[in-house]
This record gives C-alpha cells, sequence and structure tokens, in this order.
C-alpha cells in the first residue's frame, strides 16, 4: 500500500480520473445556492442534481472533483474514532456516458494500482433486490471478473446499497460499497457477513432510477454513475492507522488540543478532543463560505458546533474565554491552506468570527450552569420544556446541550414541551431548520426556477441604477422568495428601489428569451458575462443571455435551470432592503401571478 499523505490522495485522484477524461471541476461552497432544501451540501452528487436530471453539464459527461461536506445527524456520536461532521468526498461521475462496467473497472484499477491496496484485504457488497429492482448480478460478476472471489461479494438489501434520492423525490439506485480489512488476521467473509470488521471507502451509486412522489421507481432516461470516496478513512487505511483523528491532517491538531488540556489522560479526554477538533474543522470551513452564528439555519448549526466545542473545553480544563476555538482554527486553517488558499486568506475573519462567539458563550455559559443546576435540584427524572428553552432563549444553550448535560445525570429533557415553548416564541424555529435539513435535495421547482430568473433580472437592474460595481456576494432562493447579497456601501433610496423593481417588471414584460449557451471561462469573459470567474483555466462555463440580439438585459455565468420567457415570472416586488455585513445590502423581492406551469431556458450554439 502507498503511505500517502491526504495532499497526495486528492491529487492523486484528481489526475487518476482526468486521465481517463474526466473535467476536474471546482468542489462546490458548503452553502448550497439556489437550493431551499438543505442547510449544507452533504455529498457531492448534491451540486450536481440538475445535472444528473439531464441537463448539459459544460465539463462534458465526465466529472471530478473534491467536496467538503457536512453532514451532522450522527452529531452525537463525534468523538468516537470514527465519526465526523465534516468530511471531504473524493468523486467522479458519469452524465449518461459509461455506466456499471466502466465505473467499477476504474474503481477497481485506482484502489488496487494506484493506491496499491491488496486485493485480499478487499471486499464490496451489491444491492441484493427486493419488488422495487432486481439484485444487482450485473455488478458482481463485474466484480468476479476483476477477480474479486465470490465469498467477498455480499449482498445487501435497500437499507445499505441503494442510495438516493437524497429527498423525497430525485435520482437513485443500487450502488456497489467497496470496503477495506481493518482487523487482525487473515481477512474473512464480506461485509454482509462480518459488518464490524469491513470498513467502507467508497460507493459507486448507478443512478439509473427517479424516485416519484407516489413512491414508485421509473427508469432514468440517462443512466449516470456517482461515487463517493471518503478521503478521511482513505488516508487511515493507507497510513495505518486506526483513526481519521489519526491521520496526517488531524493529528496535529488533536495533539495540539491535548497539549492544552490540565486533566490526566482517560478515554474521555480523547473523546472531548477529538470533538473540539472534529467541530472546529466543520466550524472553519463553514465560516469561511460566508455563514455567521445565528439561531436559525446555517448559523444556527454553525452556533452549535461552536457552542459543544467550547463545552468540551471545559472537560479538558481549558479556559475558553475568547481566542481558544480561533487558535485550533488556526492550526486547521495551517494543515488545509495548501488545497484551500481561501482558509488562509480569510484567517482574521474566521478567527474574529470564532473568538466574538466564544467572548459571548463563556460569559452565559457560567450563568447558563448555575440555572441549570437549580432545575435539576427541583426536578425527577427529567428536565421541563420551559427550563429547557430558558436555556436556550437567555443563556444560549442549544437544546443539544442541556440534552447532553441532562443525559450525564442520568436525566431526560421534555422534548416535546421544548418545542412549544419555542414555538410560542418565536417562528423562525430551530424545528424548522431541522425539518428543512432533512427535508431533502434541491428542489428546482418551478417557483424556486422563476425566482432564480428573476434573480438574473435584478443582478441586471441594480447594476444600471447603482452602477457596475455592483456584484453578487450571496444568493438564496426559497420556494416563495428570493434573496440577493450584494456589494454597495449606502442604503438604497426609495426611488432607486421603485426604479430597480420598474426595470425588472419592464423586462417581464418584454417576454425576453432566455438561452444558454457553453463557452470557455475566457471568452465568456471577453463576451462581457458577469458572474463568478472561479473555474480553472481551459474550463467550461453557461452563460445564460436574457434578451434578444442588440438588446440585451442579462448575461451572466450560472448553472441553471432557468425559464424560458421572462413572461413566465408575472410580477416582481421587492420586500425589503436592508444591511447584510459592511459594505454589502440585502433585497428580499417575491414573484406573483405567474403561471404554475414553466417551460425551462435551453441550449443554443
Ligand atoms: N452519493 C453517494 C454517497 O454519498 C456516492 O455515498
Amino acid at each position: 500500500m502507498r503511505p500517502l499523505t491526504t495532499d497526495q490522495i486528492r491529487a492523486a485522484y484528481l489526475d487518476f480520473f482526468h486521465a481517463k477524461g474526466h473535467t476536474i471541476i471546482d468542489g462546490a461552497s458548503l452553502v448550497p445556492e439556489n437550493d431551499p432544501t438543505v442547510l449544507f451540501t452533504t455529498a457531492g452528487m448534491h451540486p450536481l442534481v440538475p445535472y444528473l436530471l439531464g441537463e448539459t453539464h459544460p465539463g462534458g459527461r465526465r466529472l471530478t472533483d473534491v467536496q467538503r461536506c457536512i453532514r451532522t445527524q450522527d452529531i452525537d456520536e463525534v468523538g468516537d474514532a470514527s465519526h465526523l461532521t465534516f468530511f471531504e468526498m473524493l468523486g467522479n461521475w458519469s452524465l449518461g456516458d459509461y455506466f456499471k462496467e466502466g465505473a467499477i473497472q476504474m474503481s477497481f484499477e485506482f484502489l488496487t494500482k494506484v493506491l496499491e491496496i491488496p486485493m485480499e484485504k478487499l471486499a464490496v457488497t451489491c444491492f441484493a433486490g427486493d419488488d422495487d429492482a432486481s439484485k444487482d448480478e450485473e455488478t458482481a460478476a463485474v466484480w468476479r471478473k476483476l477477480g474479486i472471489p465470490a465469498e467477498r461479494i455480499g449482498f445487501l438489501p435497500k437499507k445499505n446499497n441503494w442510495w438516493g434520492p437524497a429527498g423525497q423525490t430525485g435520482p437513485c439506485g443500487p450502488d456497489t460499497e467497496m470496503f477495506y480489512w481493518v482487523w487482525e488476521g487473515e481477512p474473512q467473509g464480506n461485509p454482509a457477513t462480518h459488518e464490524a470488521q469491513w470498513l467502507e471507502i467508497w460507493n459507486d451509486v448507478f443512478m439509473q432510477y427517479n424516485k416519484n412522489a407516489d413512491g414508485t421507481y421509473e427508469p432514468l432516461k440517462q443512466k449516470n454513475v456517482d461515487t463517493g470516496m471518503g478521503l478521511e478513512r482513505t488516508a487511515a487505511v493507507l497510513q495505518s492507522v486506526k483513526s481519521a483523528y489519526e491521520t496526517d491532517c488531524l493529528k496535529p491538531v488533536l495533539a495540539k488540543v491535548l497539549s492544552l488540556s490540565t486533566v490526566p489522560d482517560s478515554p474521555e479526554k480523547i473523546r472531548h478532543a477529538r470533538i473540539i477538533t472534529d467541530h472546529v474543522r466543520a466550524a472553519t470551513n463553514i465560516i469561511a463560505d460566508g455563514v455567521k452564528p445565528s439561531n436559525v439555519d446555517q448559523g444556527y448549526v454553525l452556533r452549535r458546533l461552536i457552542r459543544r466545542a467550547i463545552r468540551s473545553s471545559r472537560f479538558l480544563g481549558i479556559e475558553a474565554n475568547g481566542t481558544f476555538v480561533s487558535s485550533i482554527a488556526s492550526e486547521i486553517i495551517t494543515r488545509y491552506e495548501k488545497p484551500y488558499p481561501q482558509l488562509k486568506i480569510l484567517e482574521q475573519d474566521i478567527r474574529e468570527i470564532l473568538s466574538r462567539e466564544e467572548q459571548q458563550f463563556s460569559k452565559t455559559l457560567q450563568d447558563g450552569i448555575k440555572h441549570f443546576e437549580r432545575a435539576l435540584s427541583g426536578a425527577k427524572n427529567s428536565i421541563d420544556g420551559t427550563t429547557a428553552f430558558h436555556l436556550y432563549d437567555t443563556f444560549g444553550f442549544p437544546l443539544e446541550l442541556t440534552k447532553e448535560m441532562a443525559k450525564e445525570r442520568g436525566m431526560n429533557v421534555d422534548e416535546e414541551g421544548f418545542k412549544k415553548a419555542f414555538e410560542e416564541h418565536q417562528a423562525l424555529s430551530r424545528a424548522g431548520a431541522e425539518k428543512k435539513f432533512k427535508g431533502g435535495l434541491q428542489d428546482s421547482s418551478a417557483e424556486t426556477t422563476k425566482l432564480h430568473t428573476a434573480t438574473h433580472l435584478l443582478n441586471a437592474a441594480l447594476r444600471r441604477v447603482l452602477g457596475d460595481h455592483v456584484s453578487q456576494k450571496g444568493s438564496n432562493i426559497t420556494s416563495e422568495r428570493l434573496r440577493f447579497d450584494f456589494n454597495h456601501d449606502q442604503k438604497m433610496t426609495e426611488s432607486q428601489i421603485k426604479e430597480v423593481e420598474h426595470l425588472v417588471n419592464e423586462a417581464i414584460e418584454k417576454d425576453l428569451p432566455v438561452r444558454y449557451h457553453i463557452v470557455s471561462v475566457e471568452d465568456a469573459k471577453k463576451e462581457g458575462a458577469i458572474g463568478v470567474f472561479d473555474a480553472k483555466y481551459g474550463s467550461e462555463v453557461k452563460v445564460y443571455v436574457l434578451g434578444n440580439d442588440g438588446d440585451i438585459t442579462s448575461r451572466e455565468i450560472c448553472g441553471g435551470p432557468h425559464v424560458a420567457r421572462t413572461s413566465m415570472l408575472g410580477h416582481f416586488t421587492i420586500q425589503k432592503e436592508e444591511s447584510s455585513s459592511a459594505g454589502v445590502r440585502r433585497i428580499k423581492a417575491v414573484l406573483s401571478g405567474g403561471p404554475k406551469e414553466i417551460l425551462i431556458a435551453e441550449q443554443v450554439s
């Protein structure tokens, strides 16, 4: 086996798939743009859903990338050897190009020839079949042909060997997972017979079905491959260590946390040091993608991660009153600045946000703990909902923190009571955010598509009214409204707002055609398209053009989808113009009166 570093594994993966005809694309932000149904990017395929459903990708039919992901559903397990809230996923995709045989052959070649993992230590699983889809004999046959013996091939049901849809509906299919023998002694059986001894490192999903809202599965027009290899797990395997925290990236961070601890060694000490390492890595990356701690949505998850890390620091005897979390963030940035230079550029901002949150929390933590202790003395075996809400509302304790503290005393928290109290006090509740998080995948509904096109018109109108310095700083679309952040250092006047609104409605009334074409980044710049030019040199982008030749209203780099004609937008109204942060304004706007059914903008050459 090649004992590669994490940086070397990323490079080896991209090089390998590039040589196999894949375009290397940039990983997306952790915060999905224009996707109201998920809080964070949870897999490499998330930003690619429109393309898995048939949109043309400018990079072609074979793509590869490294995607930073956040998954918080197992946050309570973090602290053991394997669970992480932040991880990196190496992925390769076929958009209607190669299928099972091609994908498996490449996975096998990368594992055995590039990483030089001995074949004897590999096992795989395939889909066992059920009423919706048949047993995946085809996949098993490919593995056997490559030399994987039958006893290393397990068949498992949907729960294990089926991936997606990430939401209620969408692309999904059977998968085949690849495992490494992590136990002592000779490898035995396969994950279906010896689950604990085999560690999953890679998943090849064969997205050949679309799950409908009524629960039925219909074959997709385009058969896709979606793969995901866990970078941290693969690094642990290649570096012959038992945990992600022992790999070259995280070990120095963990060591730094432990070096600051003043308590004697114990398994609990390791657990809390891992929680801090994981949570601060996640928080650092989330802040780098533009999120600030708050009480809703992504900001709430961020706050929860920071506060949990601070709480764990107390178990280690570390005084966290302003500089602790940011010092760990700097240690993380040192390890990650090479693949992610943006982290270094943003280091000061990240440190300041973390320090402010830490100062604020350490003040209230003391008072909150006192309040909690008082509530405990009156309680039998459960903390009532009102107390839990009071801890949240007044002392900034996330419910999870209260639950954790209660659990340590063998108590429960009345969660229903907490929710009730919460909903009475706040419309934008965390309960809502969690539901949204579980809700699923990219919602390319008619409403969000319309709002997305309206965002382009808004961007163009703002540039006309306020000047060409205006550029997008953020965009967030729900099925009800659009939110658009842009740089401008003054409050907009009433008449400027009216003028922008008027320009957008004028463009809607003109019934402009919306079309896109695919060009190189250089050509997109030449034709004057606005947008984020962060694609790599030589790569291609989609440019959406609103208007007719000689009368172009907007020309913008964007992934789409958009409506085919602007008249489908109905009527545009700005509801709010406010400050978002220093030098950045935020507009919230809605559409009304448009048709329910829309047509999607198409490609022109
Ligand atoms: N989307 C697949 C996963 O997350 C590859 O495992």
